[in-house]
């Protein structure tokens, strides 16, 4: 299992593997254009785990200058429960603190305990904190 930056040439494969590990968080904002404009947004900070010829396992992350941001976090379920997913936000996060990021912010489904207990094990606390969404058009 390697662990390389994600390109935007990995759109399909990666695409096809969010069907599988995230669909209910996967919307318009994920389209094709948007991914490359992220990826070149936040150069060299998004992840993917290669591991028998096949992407099984992605990161997004990026920060807006101030706070560090992790999206898409997933491993497909063949390879899961190998730290394949600590790797992944281990080296995202270690290129947002080297950009001098200081903290790190995760969306999670209130739901979602897999997600809770992964990132509780990577030492995030939950916060009280409410999510307001609004769509632009
Ligand atoms: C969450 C996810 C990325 C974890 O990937 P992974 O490679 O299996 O996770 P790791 O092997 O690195 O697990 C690290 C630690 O997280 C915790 N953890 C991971 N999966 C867990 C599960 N199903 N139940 C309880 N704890 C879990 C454990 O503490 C684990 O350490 P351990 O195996 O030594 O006990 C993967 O389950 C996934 O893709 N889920 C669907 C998408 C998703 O919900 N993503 C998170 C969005 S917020």
């Amino acid at each position: 299992m390697i662990i390389r930056c994600m390109k935007i040439e990995d759109y399909d494969e990666i695409f096809d593997m969010w069907q599988i590990t995230s669909r209910r968080a996967l919307d318009s904002a994920d389209s094709r254009e948007n991914i490359s404009r992220y990826l070149t947004r936040n150069p060299g900070m998004s992840m993917v785990a290669v591991a028998d010829g096949k992407i099984v396992g992605t990161v997004l992350a990026g920060h807006d200058g101030r706070v560090g941001f992790i999206h898409h976090m997933a491993v497909h379920p063949d390879y899961r429960r190998k730290h394949i997913g600590k790797m992944l936000a281990g080296e995202a996060m270690n290129r947002i603190a080297a950009d001098g990021i200081e903290k790190m912010q995760i969306y999670c489904y209130i739901d979602n305990a897999m997600g809770q207990s992964f990132w509780n094990s990577l030492g995030f606390n939950k916060t009280d904190n409410i999510l307001f969404y609004k769509d632009l058009k």
